[in-house]
C-alpha cells in the first residue's frame, strides 16, 4: 500500500448477495484495490451483517485483498478470528473499545494491517496516541450502520487534519473514508486527502466513475 495513490474498496453491504459472482466479477472489473467488508453486530449499530463464516466463504470469490470494518462491540474478543477468516486489513472502532493498543498489537502479530475509524463526531485527539502505529485511519463520512446515506460535510475537514498530521510527522497511515460517496462528493474527499475510497450504494448502482 504505497502513499500517493488512490484506492477503491467497494463495500459489499450494497451487493446484491443473491449474486455475489456478478458482484464480485463488477468489483474487479471496475479498477477496485480492495473488497471492503462491514461487520456489524447488532450492538455497536442495530443491524446484524455477516462475520467470520460468511467471510471464510466468500474469501474464494477473489483475490483482492479484504478492507474488513468491524462495526462490533469488544473488538478485542474477536478480532483474530476475522483474520483467520481471511481478513487482510481489519479496522476497529475506538468508540467500541478500550483496549486500542492491544487490537492494533493483535492485528500486527498476525501480520495484518490495522486500522481505526472514527464516527463522525470522534474528534481525532481520540486516536492520536495510534496514529504513528496504524496503518489506516478510517474517517465514517456517515453515521454508521446503513448503506446509502448522504455524507456529513464536516467529516471533511477531518480528512484534511488527518493528511496535515500525516504530512507534518509523516506518518504511514493511510486516510479511508466511508459513507456517502458518489461523483459529487468523490471530488471533495480526494481534494482533502483520501487515499482509500469506500463506496456502497453509487458503486454498485454503477454511478461511480473511478480513473
Ligand atoms: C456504513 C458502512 C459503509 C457503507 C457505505 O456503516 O460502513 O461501508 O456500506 O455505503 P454507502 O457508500 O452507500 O454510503
Ligand atoms: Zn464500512
Amino acid at each position: 500500500m504505497k502513499k500517493n495513490s488512490r484506492f477503491l474498496s467497494p463495500s459489499l453491504l450494497s451487493a446484491d448477495f443473491s449474486d455475489l459472482t456478478s458482484a464480485f466479477k463488477f468489483i474487479e472489473e471496475k479498477g477496485s484495490s480492495f473488497v471492503h467488508v462491514d461487520v456489524m453486530d447488532g450492538h455497536f449499530v442495530p443491524q446484524v451483517s455477516y462475520g467470520q463464516p460468511v467471510i471464510s466463504s466468500i474469501r474464494k470469490c477473489t483475490k483482492l485483498p479484504f478492507d474488513v470494518h468491524l462495526m462490533i462491540e469488544r473488538p478485542e474478543n474477536s478480532i483474530v478470528s476475522y483474520i483467520e477468516s481471511g481478513a487482510d486489513f481489519v479496522t476497529f472502532h475506538i468508540e467500541a473499545t478500550c483496549h486500542a493498543d492491544r487490537c492494533v498489537q493483535l492485528v500486527h502479530d498476525a501480520g495484518k494491517k490495522a486500522g481505526i475509524a472514527l464516527c463522525p463526531a470522534t474528534p481525532l485527539s481520540a486516536v492520536e496516541e495510534l496514529l504513528p502505529f496504524v496503518d489506516i485511519v478510517l474517517v465514517m463520512s456517515v453515521n454508521p450502520g446503513w448503506g446509502g446515506q448522504k455524507l456529513i460535510p464536516y467529516t471533511i475537514e477531518k480528512i484534511r487534519k488527518l493528511a496535515d498530521i500525516q504530512r507534518e510527522k509523516n506518518f504511514k497511515y493511510l486516510i479511508s473514508v466511508d459513507g456517502g460517496i458518489n461523483q459529487e462528493t468523490l471530488e471533495d474527499v480526494l481534494e482533502a486527502g483520501t487515499d482509500i475510497v469506500v463506496s456502497g450504494s453509487s458503486f454498485f448502482r454503477g454511478n461511480l466513475e473511478w480513473k
